[in-house]
């Protein structure tokens, strides 16, 4: 698609009239809409039965943009330039003449700003006069949306309009490091982080489990759920199960779902989301999942599944 596409051009027309839409992103699909609009970002809250004081991330196509918005600072151009665009969110002061909707960062003085890899949202991004607030597009708290048609399950007659961008490469949400105060890693996702050490040197604090009174709410404990129990470390499929694997077993079983037959870890974090969401659609009332081993890409399907399992 180019800038000329019909589609492109209809995405547009919805957002200038303050509308809210699925767009594809290499993570996965969000429900995007005007980050300067009150109008517009108060849709994304209510569409999603988002809490008010979870924070929205924005996404831009280029730094000079951001840059109306955002403090910068030395450590923020170093990933920018060696990760952006790609599946990593930065945490950075807001500007005090930033035109950002204060629904966006519920009236708070950060903003996770994001730039988007895949290629459509890119195209989309550069047409516009403003940058996206998005979310991913699905009901609060239950797993991040894959493809347009993810995106419909979810919201069905409410929502106006999906761009399609086909299934997203990385299949789990960015990876989000804050840049604010001492720079932390607030959530595992599509970024190996195994390179911010190996590549650029730094060793980064991780914060991931937000406890009490936190500032970034959407971090809770319970999220990504399929709304039905998980019994992580399986060795057994039990009655009624489900059973994922990352493996494959010599014998067949209806009941076996496969991230991958052959452990890769890549494969199984790009399956885990639409492997989930296929599970529910048969009806199943319970989830197994076998031992993912906690290195790479094993850390954030192990972080997805101990909150998707929280009762
Ligand atoms: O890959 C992604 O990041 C996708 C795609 C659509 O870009 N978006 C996404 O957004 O996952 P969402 O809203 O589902 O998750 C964003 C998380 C939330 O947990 C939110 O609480 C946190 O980022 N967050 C947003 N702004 C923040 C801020 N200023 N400080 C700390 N955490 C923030
Ligand atoms: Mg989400």
């Amino acid at each position: 698609m180019n800038i000329n596409d019909s589609n492109i051009k209809k995405a547009v027309k919805y957002l200038n009239n303050e509308e809210c839409i699925g767009i594809p992103t290499e993570t996965v699909y969000g429900l995007a809409a005007n980050a300067y609009s009150n109008k517009a970002t108060k849709k994304i809250f209510n569409l999603k039965g988002r809490p008010a004081n979870n924070p929205l991330i924005v996404h831009y196509y280029n730094i000079q943009d951001l840059e109306k918005d955002c403090v910068t600072n030395a450590l923020f151009y170093k990933l920018y330039k060696s990760l952006s665009p790609g599946p990593i969110t930065f945490i950075l002061k807001l500007k005090n003449q930033s035109k950002i909707s204060k629904n966006v960062t519920n009236n708070k003085k950060t903003l996770g700003v994001r730039f988007p890899s895949h290629r459509i949202a890119r195209t989309l991004l550069k047409s516009l006069k403003y940058p996206l607030a998005a979310p991913s597009a699905n009901i609060s708290e239950g797993i991040s949306p894959v493809t347009k048609d993810d995106v419909y399950d979810e919201f069905g007659e409410k929502i106006k309009f999906v761009l399609n961008g086909g299934r997203s490469k990385v299949g789990v949400e960015s990876t989000i490091i804050s840049l604010v105060k001492k720079p932390q890693i607030l959530r595992l996702g599509g970024l190996d982080i195994s390179i911010l050490n190996k590549k650029l040197k730094l060793k980064l604090e991780k914060r991931l489990h937000s406890r009490g009174n936190i500032n970034s709410p959407g971090r809770k404990r319970v999220h990504y759920s399929p709304g039905i129990p998980i019994r992580l470390n399986a060795v057994k499929i039990k009655k009624d199960e489900a059973l994922i694997l990352i493996k494959k077993r010599k014998e067949n079983n209806k009941n076996y779902f496969y991230l991958s037959k052959t452990n890769n870890l890549i494969e199984s974090v790009k399956n885990l989301y639409k492997t989930l969401r296929k599970i529910k659609k048969l009806g199943y009332k319970k989830i197994a999942v076998q031992r993912i081993p906690n290195r790479k890409f094993g850390l954030v399907i192990n972080d997805r599944l101990l909150r998707a399992s929280q009762k």
